[in-house]
């Protein structure tokens, strides 16, 4: 029997500082976010330069919280993972930097570890059953990918957005319509209360290109539809236009899964991302995929938006494929899925 493996993860890819022990990959010992959204918001998004400063203020007490409240020291850890891209290239440095010290000092392996399939390795943690091949939809503040998860180490794009990511597009119109940052939540929220079908803004098709998204034109519509109700003297039912707005994603993202899993005969499809947390989404690839006869699977919100449990789960299978870095590891703020 192979002996227990502790991986501690680190994220500080945008504006959650992020620290995690996890147990084979699987067995999230501690989970410790430290979130700055209270600054940002004052901004109506993320400032790269605060987010950076942030993340040196508070990584070394969330490291130290994430190891205690784990019950172990770093003697106990078997390796560090640390996100090394794509993100703000500032934000991710101090992780970076913060991780290359440790396994310095402490004499540990080094494992860098791609954001956006730590997103995906976040619905390893509370579905112990789930394992590759599957189709990943990932919908996240920078990224909508529909992703082939041939292997823990093995990702395919098969779909990507042309524009805005889905996440961008929540933020955004939240913003246009007077709700806080982060919009996704506050659109969630709000949508609860308005008719998703009051408004037909319009679902994009990329010709040529089944399965990928474009979102700036129904962003477009969005903002066009409260101009020509400020033009016109009307008053803006707000809940009603998030509740559309939100339809119209959901019905895009949805479709697109469907069709890319029955094309490609896979009958399983995971949701990652900070999108994947929206209750809209859930619900509808919940009556898709059982009409369809597809399992889905999400993560907890929690585990939807920035963590570094994630990161963890993802670095153990990146250790046990034998992947190692060394003090040379760098940021990379486009680094690219699955090179
Ligand atoms: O994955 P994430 O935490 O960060 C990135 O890697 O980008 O995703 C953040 C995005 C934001 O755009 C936020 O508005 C969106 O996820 N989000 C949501 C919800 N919770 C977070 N969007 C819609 N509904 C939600 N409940
Ligand atoms: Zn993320």
């Amino acid at each position: 029997m192979l002996e227990d493996m502790l991986i501690l993860g680190i994220e500080s890819s945008c504006d959650e500082t992020a620290a995690a022990v996890v147990k084979n990959g699987r067995e999230v010992l501690s989970n410790i976010i430290s979130s700055q959204i209270d600054i940002h918001t004052l901004y109506g998004g993320v400032v790269p330069e605060i987010a950076s400063r942030k993340h040196i203020e508070r990584i070394n007490y969330v490291i130290e919280e994430a190891l205690c409240t784990a019950g172990v020291t770093l003697k106990d850890i078997d390796a560090i993972s640390v996100t090394y891209g794509p993100g703000l290239v500032g934000a991710l440095l101090v992780g970076v930097n913060t991780a290359k010290a440790i396994s310095y000092a402490a004499r540990k392996p080094l494992v860098g570890v791609h954001h956006i399939e730590g997103h995906i390795a976040a619905n390893y943690i509370e579905h112990p059953g789930l394992e590759p091949p599957f189709l990943c939809l990932v919908v996240s503040g920078g990224h909508t990918h529909l992703v082939q998860v041939e292997a823990y180490n093995d990702f395919r794009i098969i779909g990507y957005t042309h524009d805005d990511a889905a996440g961008e597009a929540f933020d955004k119109v939240a913003r246009a319509i007077g709700l806080g940052y982060p919009g996704g939540p506050e659109i969630d929220r709000l949508a609860k209360q308005g008719n998703p079908y009051a408004i037909g803004f319009p679902r994009a098709k990329v010709d040529g290109h089944e399965f990928d998204f474009s979102f700036s034109g129904l962003k477009s519509a969005v903002l066009n539809y409260l101009n020509g109700c400020s033009m016109k003297g009307m008053e803006v039912n707000t809940a009603d236009v998030a509740a559309s707005f939100q339809q119209a994603v959901i019905d895009v993202l949805a479709e697109r899964a469907m069709g890319a899993a029955i094309k490609t005969g896979r009958n399983c499809i995971a949701v990652a991302g900070g999108v994947a947390a929206n209750s809209a989404l859930r619900a509808a690839m919940e009556e898709n995929c059982s009409k369809n006869g597809i399992k889905l699977y999400y993560p907890s919100p929690v585990y939807c938006t920035d963590n570094a449990a994630m990161i963890a789960v993802q670095g153990y299978y990146n250790y046990l494929a034998g992947k190692r870095d060394g003090l040379d590891l760098n940021a990379i703020p486009n680094l690219e899925l699955g090179l």
